[in-house]
């Protein structure tokens, strides 16, 4: 029987691991830049907090978290998002003791039962930024410009910033009545998918997907034009300071975004490189859920990105560095006196920080040569019993062919000095 990864998970293989590496160191250097400081969490929680906080009428709750019962009957969730699993940290340490503003980053992997395909995975990988402990629209600017930023870091193109306003408890209610007075009027033929929505999540009926849907919505009105005087003074600053940033987004007024926390501010970034799973990245205000989840009032804005959506979109738009990762040397050996020096100068060498790989096959010169050529290796130093003797090693360089001669008390030092070489 041979066993194979599940449906919707992938292998992140040695040859693709380096892109992953360059695309993960790049993520948190922009974050640090920012002052968000890493947090990591469990890979599950109890299921309560993100039924509590994501909304029990979403998609991510009613069918696509991976729940299960531990052996002891306690219902466990592996993270679909990382938000609540921050929040319930932030009010488990009173992290908001220390610091009024308290801005945290993450980068790790979410589970989600949903229906595989292009840049839609069960187990995928998330970045993203919470800023907890303060209300002002300031606050979502810098996590929007902080989104942008690492996009921009990375070369990307063709992506663009979409902000909207959902407005908050006391503005939401009167406006999702008004919407549901204007879809009672054409119930019928919505999609079935948006019938459902219509009692428990009207807002949702707007980003449909379907285009019969979005027409028939068309001239739907818009919790945008519908906000508290607060919200409205909110929004308005936000819209505000990310012109000041020189940050160029849209106002979408559909965007309500599938999970239920959201107050005030919400955003996407969207590819016109990624096809139906556009969405980059999403995130937004939360100024309730901190006291929902038992904490003390603090509000809070955040996002969270794919990363395999990032790297299929950064493939498309050739943004690798062709860099990966070889070893600098390779260590030959002719005879078996050469062998035994090999390991111990690949050891000294690694002690150093100089990447080197060394014949560990017992195989003849010239397999070595071309295993060291397979390597990509940038040199290669041969060595055998006659060299050591004479304290004079062979350096091969690769790509140019040329040979060299190197004292053997003298090799670390050269070692380092072609290890610094372009
Ligand atoms: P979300 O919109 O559910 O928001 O997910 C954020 C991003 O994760 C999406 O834009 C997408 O790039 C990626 N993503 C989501 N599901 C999948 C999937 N099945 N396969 C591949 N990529 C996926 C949140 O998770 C919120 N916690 C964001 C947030 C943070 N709001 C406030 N703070």
């Amino acid at each position: 029987m041979k066993f194979k990864s599940i449906k919707g998970t992938k292998d992140v293989l040695p040859d693709e691991s380096h892109r992953w590496q360059f695309v993960e160191q790049t993520i948190r250097s922009v974050m640090h830049a920012f002052n968000y400081r890493e947090i990591r969490t469990p890979v599950f929680e109890e299921t309560a907090i993100f039924a509590r906080s994501i909304g029990e009428s979403t998609d991510i709750v009613g069918k696509e978290m991976y729940t299960f019962q531990d052996r002891s009957g306690t219902s466990l969730t592996l993270k679909p998002e990382m938000t609540a699993s921050v929040i319930r940290a932030y009010i488990q340490h009173n992290l908001g003791e220390q610091q009024q503003l308290v801005k945290l980053y993450y980068l790790a992997p979410m589970f989600r039962q949903e229906r595989p395909q292009a840049g839609r995975l069960r187990q995928f990988h998330q970045f993203g930024a919470e800023a907890i402990g303060s209300q002002l629209p300031v606050v979502d600017a810098e996590n929007i410009a902080l989104a942008a930023e690492i996009y921009r870091t990375f070369g990307m193109k063709n992506f663009s910033i979409r902000v909207n306003s959902v407005g908050c408890e006391i503005c939401r209610p009167a406006y999702k009545q008004k919407l549901k007075n204007f879809l009672q009027k054409i119930f019928d033929k919505l999609s079935e998918e948006s019938k459902r929505r219509f009692e428990q999540n009207p807002l949702r009926i707007l980003d449909s997907k379907d285009e019969n849907d979005r027409s028939l919505t068309a001239s739907a009105p818009l919790m945008k034009d519908h906000l508290c005087a607060e919200c409205e003074m909110h929004f308005e600053e936000l819209k505000s300071v990310l012109t000041s940033l020189k940050i160029i987004f849209e106002v979408d007024g559909r965007i309500v975004r599938g999970l239920d926390y959201y107050t005030k501010t919400a955003y996407e970034i969207v590819s016109t490189d990624l096809g139906s799973q556009d969405a980059l990245a999403g995130g937004g205000r939360y100024d309730v859920l901190v006291k929902e989840l038992g904490g003390k009032n603090a509000p809070a804005v955040g996002f969270a990105a794919g990363i395999e959506r990032l790297m299929m979109t950064m493939e498309k738009q050739h943004l690798f560095p062709d860099s990966s990762a070889r070893p600098v040397f390779f260590i030959a050996a002719a005879d078996d006196a050469g062998r035994r020096w090999a390991i111990q100068q690949a050891i000294e060498f690694r002690r150093h920080g100089i990447s080197c790989d060394v014949d560990l096959l017992c195989r003849s010169l010239k397999a070595q040569m071309r295993e060291a050529g397979r390597q990509a290796a940038r040199y290669v130093i041969i060595a055998g019993e006659d060299e050591l003797k004479q304290d004079q090693v062979k350096v091969k360089n690769m790509s140019s062919g040329e040979q060299t001669e190197a004292r053997v008390s003298q090799l670390l030092a050269e070692a380092k000095r072609l290890h610094a070489s372009p």
